[in-house]
């Protein structure tokens, strides 16, 4: 799936039957490409606002094939003892940000499946590299969207239940305008035989807040991406296709 993505946003690290199921998504879901590229800067945005609060630590999971503005890279200059944490249930993910990403000594790369968060949680490369006795901000964007068959909603809780006290969370997430949600699916029938059929879910706005909920959001709240505080006034005027939020767990 990370390499369908990295087909729609044009980069490298793909084959045909990627570019294949890019396409048939895009079809689909026209807005789709703008809606990544904007996830990326307002993904950058909010990692600049919550450093400039003076979160240090931050946990990246499902960070994808390496894109512009990576975690780190915001993080960093704004306070070069960030520690970041990148993670992916995709092997390939791994290998190329462990090449890529890790490039400094505050920066780890550990495998791990959201699916399985208590797992994540208890790599030594997330405990004992990040301070566990302070906040984290947790990075999940349009991430969720891509385990049809997750219950995110528990997910998310073990994950606050298991980050320090005051933990911060980015998220983004594909939308719908309709009241419930919508699988697309992107399975490709010339390509070679995947191991489960990939989909997109697209969740309503009720539904992606209730997966925050006990989160205290930070202003505007949770809106389109290219909404999430802009640094200037959007070209475009189409809202994209992904919503995203930072906010603080509340205590626990
Ligand atoms: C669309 S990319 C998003 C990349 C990046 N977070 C961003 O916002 O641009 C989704 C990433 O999530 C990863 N992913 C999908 N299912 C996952 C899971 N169960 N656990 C961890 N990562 C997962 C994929 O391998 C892919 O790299």
């Amino acid at each position: 799936m990370a390499r369908v993505y990295d087909a729609l946003l044009r980069g490298k690290d793909n084959f045909a039957a990627d570019r294949h199921a890019a396409l048939l998504l895009q079809r689909r879901l026209p807005d789709i490409v703008l809606g990544g590229l904007e996830n990326r800067h307002f993904l950058a945005r909010a990692v600049a606002v919550l450093s400039h609060l003076g979160v240090d630590q931050f946990l990246d999971i499902g960070v994808g094939l390496p894109y512009a503005n990576p975690v780190h890279e915001v993080a960093q200059r704004i306070n070069p003892s960030t520690k970041v944490v990148y993670s992916d249930n995709d092997l390939t993910v791994v290998v190329h940000a462990r090449a890529l990403l890790a490039i400094n000594d505050n920066v780890r790369v550990v495998p791990g499946d959201l699916r399985r968060p208590h797992a994540l949680l208890r790599d030594p490369g997330v405990t004992e590299f990040l301070d566990w006795s302070r906040p984290v901000a947790l990075v999940v964007t349009h991430v969720f969207d891509w385990i049809p068959a997750a219950d995110p909603e528990a997910i998310m809780h073990a994950l606050r239940d298991a980050l320090p006290s005051g933990s911060w969370l980015i998220f983004s997430h594909a939308t719908t305008s309709h009241s419930h949600s919508e699988q697309v699916d992107i399975g490709c029938p010339d390509a070679p035989p995947r191991s489960a059929p990939m989909a997109l879910t697209l969740r309503p706005h009720h539904e992606l807040l209730r997966i925050m909920a006990g989160v205290e959001l930070l202003d505007p709240g949770l809106v389109p991406v290219v909404h999430w505080r802009p640094e200037h006034q959007p070209l475009h005027s189409t809202p994209c296709a992904i919503a995203g939020a930072v906010g603080r767990f509340g205590k626990h």
